[in-house]
């Protein structure tokens, strides 16, 4: 018979477990390099990325790996999503599942840190805002158009990077869909322009 007090040590030795595995992906922490190159592997990245001189549908994988920041990464993953997602369907092979957790894995393999993120600016995150189109399809404080969800609402998904990049993954192929239907380009990201949209998505106005 498993007693009162048991029950309660095993429960809680459940929720502190899970804690753990959600403070790893709340609080940023830095990924696994070595886990994150078997998911390269296991989530069909070496598919398409293999080295350099090898055949693949992608850019060789000497070009994904460099010292960059998250947010920069970040926005190299959103670019490459209608080319990925193309590619896939025409496959037959389903659009990778990815955690925020296994996110992490794959920044750390790929060389990606967030201190190498320059220090973020909001109005030039502003500027992205417009410039890259998002208001063509969600709203922000009343403006813009109402086909996605209000981005004030969305707060907490624009931090940490990780999380950013794994809902841009779980969302993206769904958004380039509706770009493709009503015409509108899928806006490409460079530099720190994802690290100052980010911010202003995140923090609110200035
Ligand atoms: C079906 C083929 C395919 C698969 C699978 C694939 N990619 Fe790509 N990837 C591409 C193509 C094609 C490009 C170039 C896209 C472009 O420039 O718009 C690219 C570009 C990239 C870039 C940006 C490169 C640059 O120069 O900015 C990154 C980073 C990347 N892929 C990471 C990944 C990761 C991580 C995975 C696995 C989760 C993955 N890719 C899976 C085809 C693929
Ligand atoms: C062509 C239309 C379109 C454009 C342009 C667009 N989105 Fe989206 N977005 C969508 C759709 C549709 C969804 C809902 C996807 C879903 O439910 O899977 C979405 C979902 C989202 C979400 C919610 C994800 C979540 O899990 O909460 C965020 C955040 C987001 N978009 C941010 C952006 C940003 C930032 C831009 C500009 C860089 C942008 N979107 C541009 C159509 C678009």
């Amino acid at each position: 018979m498993v007693t009162r007090g048991r029950v309660v040590r095993i429960l809680l030795g459940g929720a502190v477990g899970a804690l753990v595995v959600v403070a790893a992906g709340a609080a940023g922490g830095p990924g696994d390099a070595s886990r994150g190159r078997q998911l390269f592997e296991v989530k069909q990245c070496a598919r398409c990325h293999r080295g350099q001189g090898e055949p693949g549908g992608g850019p060789p994988i000497e070009r994904l790996r460099r010292p960059q920041g998250a947010y920069e990464l970040t926005g190299r993953f959103w670019s490459h999503v209608p080319q990925m997602f193309t590619a896939l369907t025409q496959e037959g092979v389903p659009w990778p599942v990815i955690s925020d957790d296994e996110v992490a894995d794959l920044m750390a393999y790929l060389g990606a840190d967030p201190a190498r993120d320059p220090k973020p600016d909001r109005l030039r995150g502003h500027d992205a805002l417009v410039t890259k189109g998002c208001l063509k399809c969600h709203s922000l404080r009343g403006e813009g158009a109402r086909i996605a969800p209000d981005l004030g609402e969305r707060r907490a998904v624009f931090a940490p990077p990780a999380r950013w990049a794994a809902t841009i993954w779980r969302h993206t192929p769904k958004m380039a869909a509706v770009a493709m239907e009503r015409g509108i380009l899928h806006p490409r990201f460079s530099g720190a322009e994802m690290r100052h949209l980010a911010a202003y998505l995140g923090d609110g106005p200035p």
